[in-house]
C-alpha cells in the first residue's frame, strides 16, 4: 500500500504522542501535522488515558481545536517552563534545523518551543532537505507592517549574493497581505542560492529593525521523527 502524504504525518504525530505522560505542560504546533498531534491527545484524554495536561497552543487556530476537544489551555506567562512540545516543519535539514512558518505562526511557535524542555518535530520525509531555503520554497519573516515594502527591500538586500528574492506573502483570494495573529505581515523569502552559514543569516536578519522573528529553529528541535513509506525514523540531537 502506498500511504498518503496526510497519513505519514498522522503516523509521524501519533508516534509523537507516545511521549506526552500525564501531568505534563504540552506546546501544541500549528499545521496540518501537528492537527493529528493535537487530536491524539484530545482522544487520549477523553478515553481517561492521559490525566492533567496543560496545553500551550502556538496558534489562535490550534486554540480554537484545543478548546474543541476539551483540553485544559494557558499560557506562557503562567506556564513559562514546557515540558514538551509537538509540531511540525517545513523543511528539516541533517543537524536537525528547521524552516517553520508557511502556516504563518512561526513567532509563537518560537516562544513556546523556546521555552520547552523538550522539542519533538514531526513530518512526513518530503520535508527533509539538505540545506535550509534550499528547496526553493519560502523562507518567512515575520515583520511590522509599518512602511513594509522598505523592511523587505533591506531584507532582499541582506541575501544579494544568494538571488534572494523577497515577497510580500497575501491572500490568494483578495491579494490583501496575510496578517499573523500578532497583527504582523510576513516577507517569504526566496533562494537562488546556498544562504551560508545560518547562524550569520539569523542574527543579520534579527538586527534589521522591523523584523519581529524569522522562520529558521536552530538548534531547537530535541527529536525529529520522520514517517516515510518505509516505515518511521527517529533522530535525536
Ligand atoms: C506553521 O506556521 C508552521 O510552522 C507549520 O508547523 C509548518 O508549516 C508545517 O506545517 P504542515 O504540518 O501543515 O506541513
Amino acid at each position: 500500500v502506498i500511504l498518503t502524504q496526510d497519513e505519514l504525518k498522522k503516523i509521524a504525530a501519533y508516534k509523537a504522542v507516545e511521549f506526552v505522560e500525564s501531568g505534563m505542560v504540552l506546546g501544541l504546533g500549528t499545521g496540518s501535522t501537528a492537527k493529528h498531534a493535537v487530536d491524539r491527545i484530545g482522544e487520549l484524554l477523553r478515553q481517561g488515558k492521559l490525566e492533567n495536561i496543560i496545553g500551550i497552543p502556538t496558534s489562535k487556530m490550534t486554540h480554537e481545536q484545543a478548546v474543541s476537544l476539551g483540553i485544559p489551555l494557558s499560557d506562557l506567562d503562567s506556564h513559562p517552563i514546557i515540558d514538551l512540545a509537538i509540531d511540525g516543519a517545513d523543511e528539516v535539514d541533517p543537524y536537525l534545523n528547521l524552516v517553520k512558518g508557511r502556516g504563518g505562526s512561526l513567532l509563537r511557535e518560537k516562544m513556546v518551543e523556546g521555552a520547552c524542555k523538550k522539542f519533538v518535530v514531526i513530518v512526513d520525509e518530503s520535508k527533509l532537505v539538505k540545506h535550509l531555503g534550499g528547496s526553493g520554497l519560502a523562507m518567512p519573516v515575520e515583520i511590522v507592517p509599518f512602511c513594509w515594502k522598505f523592511t523587505a527591500q533591506r531584507l532582499q538586500l541582506l541575501f544579494e549574493d544568494a538571488g534572494c528574492v523577497a515577497k510580500l506573502r497575501t491572500y490568494s483570494e483578495n491579494g490583501e497581505p496575510f496578517v499573523t495573529d500578532n497583527k504582523n505581515y510576513i516577507i517569504d523569502l526566496y533562494f537562488k542560492k546556498d544562504v551560508g552559514d545560518l547562524r550569520a543569516a539569523s542574527d543579520a536578519i534579527l538586527r534589521l529593525a522591523g523584523v519581529v522573528e524569522h522562520g529558521m529553529f536552530l538548534d531547537m528541535a530535541t527529536t525529529v521523527i520522520i514517517a516515510g513509506e518505509l516505515g518511521v525514523t527517529m533522530k535525536n540531537k
